[in-house]
């Protein structure tokens, strides 16, 4: 047995893809709602007896190693790796791609960092205006380990001297982590430099760049640097938080998008742990998308600035096409805080009143009325100027909602505070509604919804009734199938399908008979067996029913085929005025074909 025989059977995909996203059972199958694409509704499927998977929007679909490729965007030979470690294999020697290698590596380099950068501020002398730093900050101890936080000195060359002069390293490769930078005398030095170091890490928990925030009060320098994009670190994927904490974000099935580092670690120190920092103000779609996995509702707590409150209208859209409940909390507006306990972020709310942090989080509002009350606010709704205004603005955004009701609710509560008629409100809100904002603009989803293939009615139909023959309890599977024998079907790869049922040896298993099969064949029994269009469990007696209705139909349906090609090639020779002998012959064996098509048509019925 090759290795990856060997580690894919060891492997329950139903298993490894419920570690990575909520799976429902339906019937025989598993389902959810897609990881590959935007849907509100779950046409991904997953049979644990053909241990494959499929989505019936977008066409997705495969084995174990190729979800965890696709989902979680590594190579083949990782994936193979994540699936040996999770049981307890040793891989053996294999065939890595260069960029393999080089991905290992370059990780390699960054947890070395890491792990330098941890030992400067927990154990090293130099470590202790970072250690006082923190101190001042209230992090504590367990969140220095738990985030593996670090201290760069303010040296220019530190970082490079280990990783170059001590581990061996070559400066190439250090270059392409970006923790070192190339300098116009053809010199490197370090980027990082008296600065205090979060690890940034990647959805599985590697290293895969840095932010470090100034520790001196220099108004020369950024507050924050950050790695550059590299083979590994790509900013819009950054969740800050997510290795750490996606347990309780998933448990909770709700997450707290906060913008920065130390808003993170105050909160989950506050006990709010299901929390991520997106590092800035803008929540983008890959963003969204992975936290769409583990989560139903996304509550964002932005700054409340400019940016904040663009940011927060951006992500109505973004989290409206993945069916996600998007909540607000309104720093500005708690109304257990009194005006003078006003906090200007997360992390300070957290750190001075945890207890009013839990409460701001149980208490956010949809984004709807978080907007409205942002309009209220920042102009005059007692002037017809101000009216104006706020209807202006808050229109193409209460336009988006769906749900009539909602609407309505929003509405009201509109027409009370502006103190104006609804109607005329639902006027203006139609009208002004409409502006182009972006709002409203559908995400582009990463995979091709066009590759779905064209079926015919006949293979439709055939793969219905491949779907019913597989419905039978398995002790009479094969003597069903039998009535299929001499059967041709119209779509590929079926008669091979009941030529390798029928010749299976032993009492049937469907996991065993799926080994069988070549790749293109198990396609083709996964579309047949996960077709979210067939009920999924028949009563004993629907299911007899169903199958010879649709064997009737099928053969049928063949057969009327068959005449039909019969016809063409009648028509052709009849069309033409001078026949041959055995023109004529032909003609004569043709007719008396479809004669005894049809009464075989007929003897069915
Ligand atoms: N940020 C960044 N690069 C910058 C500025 C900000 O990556 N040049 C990110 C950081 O993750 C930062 C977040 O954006 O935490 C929010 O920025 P800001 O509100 O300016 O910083 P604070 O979170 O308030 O930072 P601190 O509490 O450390 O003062
Ligand atoms: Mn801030």
């Amino acid at each position: 047995m090759s290795q990856i025989r060997e580690i894919k059977d060891a492997s329950n995909i139903v298993e490894v893809i419920g570690e990575r996203i909520k799976l429902d059972v339906g019937g025989i199958n598993f389902k959810a709602c897609c990881p590959f694409h935007s849907e509100k509704t779950p046409s991904f499927f997953v049979n644990p007896s053909i241990q494959r998977y499929r989505c019936f929007g977008c066409g997705a679909n495969g084995d174990v190693l190729d979800f965890l490729q696709n989902f979680e965007g590594v190579t083949f030979y990782e994936a193979l790796k994540t699936l040996a470690d999770r049981s307890g294999i040793t891989l053996k020697e294999f065939q890595r791609t260069r960029e393999d290698e080089e991905r290992e590596k370059l990780l390699e380099i960054l947890n070395l960092a890491k792990e330098y950068y941890h030992f400067l501020l927990t154990k090293h002398e130099v470590g202790q205006i970072g250690r006082d730093y923190l101190q001042d900050r209230d992090v504590s101890g367990e969140s220095i380990k738990i985030f593996q936080l670090g201290f760069a000195t303010n040296a220019w060359d530190s970082l490079l001297k280990y990783l170059h002069h001590k581990k061996k390293y070559p400066l190439e490769l250090i270059e392409k982590t970006g923790l070192i930078i190339k300098g116009r005398s053809g010199g490197y030095y370090d980027r990082f430099r008296e600065r205090l170091m979060f690890p940034l890490k990647n959805h599985r928990g590697q290293v895969v760049g840095f932010s470090g925030r100034l520790l001196s009060k220099s108004p020369k320098e950024a507050k924050y640097i950050n790695s550059p994009e590299t083979l590994l670190y790509h900013k819009s994927k950054m969740l800050y938080g997510y290795s750490e904490l996606f347990r309780e974000i998933k448990k909770k099935e709700q997450v707290v998008v906060v913008e920065g580092e130390f808003d993170m670690i105050s909160s989950a120190q506050a006990h709010v742990n299901h929390v991520v920092a997106i590092k800035g103000s803008a929540l983008t779609t890959e963003q969204v998308n992975l936290l769409s996995r583990v989560a139903k509702t996304i509550i964002l707590s932005l700054d409340a600035d400019e940016a904040g409150i663009k940011a927060t209208e951006r992500a109505i859209a973004i989290v409206k096409e993945k069916g996600i409940d998007l909540k607000v909390i309104d720093l500005k507006h708690l109304d257990f805080l009194a005006k003078e306990d006003q906090v200007k972020d997360p992390d300070e709310l957290a750190r001075e009143k945890p207890k009013a942090w839990r409460q701001a989080v149980e208490s956010a509002v949809s984004v709807y009325e978080f907007l409205m009350n942002h309009a209220l606010d920042i102009y005059d709704s007692l002037s017809a100027d101000g009216k104006r205004q706020i209807i202006n603005y808050l229109a193409p955004i209460l336009e988006t909602i769906d749900h009539a009701v909602e609407k309505e609710f929003y509405l009201q509560k509109l027409s009370v505070a502006l103190n104006v008629k609804e109607s005329l409100l639902k006027e203006d809100i139609a009208k002004f509604g409409q502006v182009k904002t972006g709002l409203g603009v559908k995400e582009e989803s990463s995979v091709e919804s066009d590759k779905k293939t064209f079926k015919s009615y006949q293979e439709r139909n055939e793969e219905y009734l491949l779907f019913l023959l597989f419905s039978f309890p398995v002790a009479i599977l094969q003597e069903k199938a039998r009535a299929l024998e001499n059967f041709s079907f119209a779509s590929p790869g079926f008669n091979q399908l009941i030529k390798q049922l029928l010749a299976f040896k032993g009492n049937f298993d469907l996991s065993r008979f799926a080994l069988t099969l070549a790749e293109d064949l198990k396609k083709s029994l996964m579309d047949a067996l996960l077709s979210p269009e067939y009920e999924q469990k028949l009563e004993k007696e629907t299911l007899e029913k169903e199958w010879q209705a649709s064997l009737l139909k099928v053969k049928k349906e063949s057969l009327r085929a068959e005449i039909a090609k019969i016809n063409e090639e009648i028509t052709k020779l009849d069309s033409s005025l001078q026949r041959t002998e055995a023109e004529e012959q032909k003609l004569d064996e043709l007719l008396s074909l479809i004669v005894s098509k049809q009464t075989e048509i007929k003897k069915l019925s």
